[in-house]
């Protein structure tokens, strides 16, 4: 094999303070190593940009260890074996990996990938978004904690981004009644015309509380929360006696450092005897296949929308990473580092 010269990542040098800033990230080079038994050579294709990249660059209690100063950021991602000591992977094998880091070669542990089987007519991009964590993290949120039931309300926040636009489409094929919250008409427009959301709140044009009043007549079941804030403090004054709240993710805070504010008015989660589970998509990968019987025929069928926002080039992962919280990507958020196989 050849062995590639210089390998170019991204260190985390700078705690961010707020928003993530110029100079909290630094480009740079260097040696790809040798492989020792058991390792594979990886040249990422995919890398996957996730909200809680900006909470493992700071060192607030969190699920994993910080990224540390000087260290290689960390991501997972999709690529393609360039060089193998591994006997469980070949050269040319595609493979996801679990917790790699933003660089054009990442040399893994054999038990940090995954094999990613191409379906026909599935863009590899799937295996990134619907078909990788991000499905997973719908499916176990939604069908495992949510639980909707036919004629129930279910309101999802960060509905038309990657992981809502999925929760939702799930609770709607359980016949919930489900109201998505997303920034901006167009988002709103595409959760009800095309998903079949049976509503979409625009939180940057109305008062959240005000439109779920209007929307939820019979109050709230299941909240699939990824906002946090004043948004999951709107939907939870509003839900109903043995209601469940799966908690994905408050990036509405994640710029914020010190205590969030949680909901108001705590006393309901007793008085309304409110379920709320907190969890992480990891903590599921054992029960992956369980998720994955019921996407991949939705996916391969179409009858499972989903959208990919790829960004070119590994040296604009860093300003691609504030799309997130802009809201100014349109599906699942992606950097292309190298050329499909
Ligand atoms: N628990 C887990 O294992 C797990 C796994 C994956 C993701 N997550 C969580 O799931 C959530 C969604 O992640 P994703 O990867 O699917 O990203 P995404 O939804 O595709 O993108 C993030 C979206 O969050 C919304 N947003 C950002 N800042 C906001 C703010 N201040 N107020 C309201 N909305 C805001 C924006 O939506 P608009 O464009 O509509 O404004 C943006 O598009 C995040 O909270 C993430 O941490 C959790």
């Amino acid at each position: 094999m050849t062995t590639p010269l210089n390998n170019r990542r991204w260190r985390l040098v700078r705690r961010p303070e707020g928003d993530i800033a110029a100079g909290d990230l630094e480009f740079t080079t260097a040696p790809v190593p040798a492989l020792a038994a058991g390792e594979v050579l990886v040249r990422n294709v995919y890398l996957s940009l996730d909200p809680t990249h900006r909470i493992w660059m700071s060192d607030r209690d969190q699920y994993l260890p910080p990224v540390e100063i000087g260290a290689v950021m960390r991501g997972g991602g999709i690529g393609v074996v360039e060089d193998t000591r591994s006997e469980r992977f070949a050269r040319g094998d595609i493979v996801s990996v679990g917790l790699g880091g933003w660089e054009d070669y990442t040399v893994a542990s054999e038990r940090q990938l995954g094999r990613v089987r191409r379906l026909d007519g599935v863009p590899l991009t799937a295996h990134l978004s619907v078909l990788g964590s991000t499905g997973l993290t719908a499916w176990y949120g939604m069908v495992d904690i949510g639980q909707p039931k036919a004629g129930e309300t279910v309101v999802v926040s960060a509905a038309a981004g990657a992981v809502g636009s999925v929760a939702g489409q799930l609770a709607r094929r359980r016949g919930a009644r489900v109201v998505g919250i997303a920034g901006g008409a167009a988002k709103c427009r595409w959760l009800v015309d095309e998903l079949g959301f049976d509503a979409a709140i625009d939180y940057r044009a109305e008062d959240v509380g005000a439109a779920l009043d209007r929307h939820c007549p019979n109050g709230i079941d299941v909240n699939f929360e990824n906002v946090g804030g004043a948004t999951m403090d709107a939907v939870i004054a509003r839900m109903n006696t043995f209601g469940r709240v799966a908690l994905c993710g408050m990036i509405s805070t994640y710029n914020h450092s010190g205590p969030v504010p949680g909901p108001a008015d705590f006393a309901r989660v007793l008085m309304r005897r409110i379920t709320i589970r907190g969890f992480i998509v990891i903590d599921f990968l054992p029960r992956a296949r369980e998720a994955l019987a019921e996407l991949t025929p939705l996916v391969a069928g179409g009858e499972l929308k989903w959208k990919a926002h790829v960004v070119d080039g590994l040296e604009n992962a860093a300003d691609a990473l504030g799309l997130l919280f802009t809201g100014a990507h349109d599906g699942k958020l992606m950097v292309r580092i190298s050329p499909e196989p």
